[in-house]
């Protein structure tokens, strides 16, 4: 019931400025995400145990200005040379949201944001690590899937993720489900409506089995993007059924969430990594993990009440 009010807020100028300018702002932040600098981060980075990947997001979306979008790209670029040169990056990929790079632009958005991810791919290339496409809200599905075939030209290792949530995954799935392709499939976290999305929890969960099982059962690399220990059990046998090495997919979760079970899974010899966020714009990313959770609330409103 909860979901679609804090998903609005989460798009709303005033609450964001309301909840960064809250004192309790710094609780909120170190939840879920691991600083607000990449020095604050790369601690984090280092706590997490080296038998599990990482992949850092630098927090940003809907960016405005075509300045903007060339920064968010220069961040990126920093942020890869620093991995390579702390040796990191065999361990540590990088997420980017084309909407930070500049796909919502009015003008040649999906352009721009190809110029921008082509220079991130060339800075991961050259320390030896992977970019993966994160998936916004469904009216930029189709623009980033040909971003990606585009990057996948030059960079044939770019992943990119899908939502089980839309009705066209299923289908998506079966197009990337080829041999070099990475996919991190997850449930999805927008208000969607019901003419491109399911709407009903059990729908979303049947649609995330079927469409585990394609990537499976196809030649490309699954990953397993969930905190649901069902999903994460029907993996295990859907990777088990396709003859899969464990090596061969990976599950994935985001930092602050189920860390115990990511912890057993690596020590049970899963391949695990963690979706690590920071920086400044960590508002809507912080929006959508409270809409999954109604408990987190409970946390957000403890803060609000004590501050
Ligand atoms: P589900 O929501 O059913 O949760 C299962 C269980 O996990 C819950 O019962 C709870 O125990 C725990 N849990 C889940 N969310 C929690 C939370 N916020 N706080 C505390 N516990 C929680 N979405 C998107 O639209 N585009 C994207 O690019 C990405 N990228 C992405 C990367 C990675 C690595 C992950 C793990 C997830 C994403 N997502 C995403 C988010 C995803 O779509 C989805 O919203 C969340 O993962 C929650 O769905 P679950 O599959 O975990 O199941």
């Amino acid at each position: 019931m909860l979901r679609t009010p804090l998903l609005i807020a989460g798009r709303s100028t005033a609450c964001r400025k309301f909840v960064e300018r809250a004192p309790f702002t710094r609780d909120l932040v170190t939840r879920f995400v691991a600083g607000t600098t990449l020095e604050e981060a790369l601690p984090v980075v280092g706590g997490i145990t080296a038998d599990r990947l990482v992949t850092l997001d630098h927090l940003g979306e809907d960016v405005a200005d075509e300045a903007q979008a060339r920064e968010t790209a220069d961040v990126y670029t920093r942020l890869l040379a620093e991995l390579g040169g702390r040796g990191l990056a065999e361990r540590v990929e990088v997420s980017v949201k084309l909407s930070a790079v500049g796909q919502a632009l009015p003008v040649d958005g999906r352009k721009t944001a190809l110029d921008n991810a082509r220079r991130i791919c060339e800075a991961a290339e050259a320390v030896g690590t992977t970019v993966t496409l994160d998936m916004e809200d469904h009216t930029t599905t189709d623009s980033t899937l040909e971003v990606l075939r585009e990057l996948r030209v030059d960079f044939p290792w770019v992943g990119a993720v899908l939502q089980a949530y839309l009705r066209r995954t299923e289908a998506d799935c079966r197009d990337l489900a080829r041999e070099g392709s990475r996919v991190r499939l997850c449930k999805g976290a927008y208000d969607e409506p019901a003419s491109v999305a399911y709407r009903d929890k059990g729908e979303v969960d049947r649609s995330y089995v079927r469409c585990l099982k394609t990537l499976m059962n196809g030649a490309g690399y699954p990953m397993v993007a969930s905190h649901d220990p069902r999903v994460i059990e029907i993996a295990g046998h859907l990777a088990a059924a396709a003859n899969r090495s464990a090596d061969s997919y990976e599950y994935q979760m985001l930092y602050g969430i189920r860390t115990e079970e990511q912890t057993a899974l690596a020590a049970g010899g899963r391949r695990m990594r963690v979706y690590v966020p920071y920086g400044q714009e960590w508002y809507g990313y912080y929006m959508r993990r409270l809409a999954e959770r109604p408990a987190n609330l409970a946390f957000f409103a403890r803060s609000l009440w004590s501050s």
